[in-house]
């Protein structure tokens, strides 16, 4: 359904001297992929190693250097018409507070990309529904970000992303900001829409606990380069590749499933 064939990014970095040549960070490099519909995919990596630069992509807030991103064989592309691949392909951010307009009521945050998106059907009704979907009060759409947590905020910017009703969902590090007993009702949420919606899923975490809860697939990337990829009980019971190992090395090790 949605696939990214040997895309690749870089970046010119400031010059050290005004005589040596720019240096230039290969951010990702010829990663390919391909999400069916349903399908969940972890993205990990340390920090640096392209995961955020990979999503963009993904989701044509960016233009590759190199490489193509297809959804449902059709060629997404920063810059043209993409509401046909907005309604589809949403986003959930991953900093609920820079991600809402503070000045916004919430239920005109939620309904925004609704209106904008053209959606079908009553708005106000759809956006009481999205806020329950997320275990919200339906008063909850009169208020204004500052008044909800951190928690509350992530679930209220789930609802936006739900709104149109999309088949894949693309989250960078959507629970990072949360703590840790908020993080665990907000990822057993996203856990139990996703499943219910039957929802394919991108998700990029460096915690790899939340991308054996979450996903039935693992990428692995090291310095922009996909140096791993399989199923994620495979991967994470046998990594090949050593930075896989390392990767695994790093985090307090969770019991046997
Ligand atoms: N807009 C940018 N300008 C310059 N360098 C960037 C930009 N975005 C990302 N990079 C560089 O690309 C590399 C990968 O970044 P990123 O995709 O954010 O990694 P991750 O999300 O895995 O931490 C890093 O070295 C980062 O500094
Ligand atoms: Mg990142």
């Amino acid at each position: 359904m949605l696939t990214a064939s040997g895309l690749s990014r870089s970046f010119r970095l400031p010059r050290r001297s005004v005589f040596g040549p720019a240096a230039v960070r290969h951010a990702v490099r010829d990663v390919s992929l391909a999400l069916a519909p349903g399908e969940r995919l972890g993205v990990v990596g340390e920090s640096g190693s392209g995961k955020s630069t990979l999503l963009r992509l993904l989701l044509a807030l960016d233009r590759p250097d190199a490489g193509e991103v297809e959804f449902r064989g059709r060629p997404v592309r920063p810059g043209g018409d993409l509401g046909w691949f907005r309604r589809e392909v949403q986003m959930v951010p991953q900093d609920p507070y820079g991600s809402l307009n503070p000045r916004m009521r919430v239920g005109d945050s939620v309904r925004e990309p609704l209106e904008c998106l053209k959606v079908p059907g009553d708005h106000t009704a759809k956006v009481a529904e999205l806020l329950a979907s997320v275990g919200l009060d339906a008063d909850a759409a009169s208020r204004y970000p500052h008044q909800f947590s951190g928690g509350q905020r992530q679930r209220i910017a789930i609802a936006r992303a739900l709104g149109p009703e999309p088949a894949v969902l693309l989250a960078d590090e959507p629970f990072s900001a949360l703590d840790v007993v908020v993080r665990a009702q907000v990822l057993a949420l996203v856990q139990d829409l996703v499943d219910r919606l039957g929802l394919a899923l991108v998700l990029v975490s460096h915690d790899i606990g939340v991308v054996q809860q979450l996903c039935d697939r693992v990428l692995v990337l090291k310095d922009g380069v996909a140096v791993e990829a399989g199923a994620t009980a495979d991967v994470l019971r046998a990594p090949e590749h050593p930075y896989t190992r390392a990767l695994l090395a790093a985090v307090p090790r969770l019991p046997e499933v």
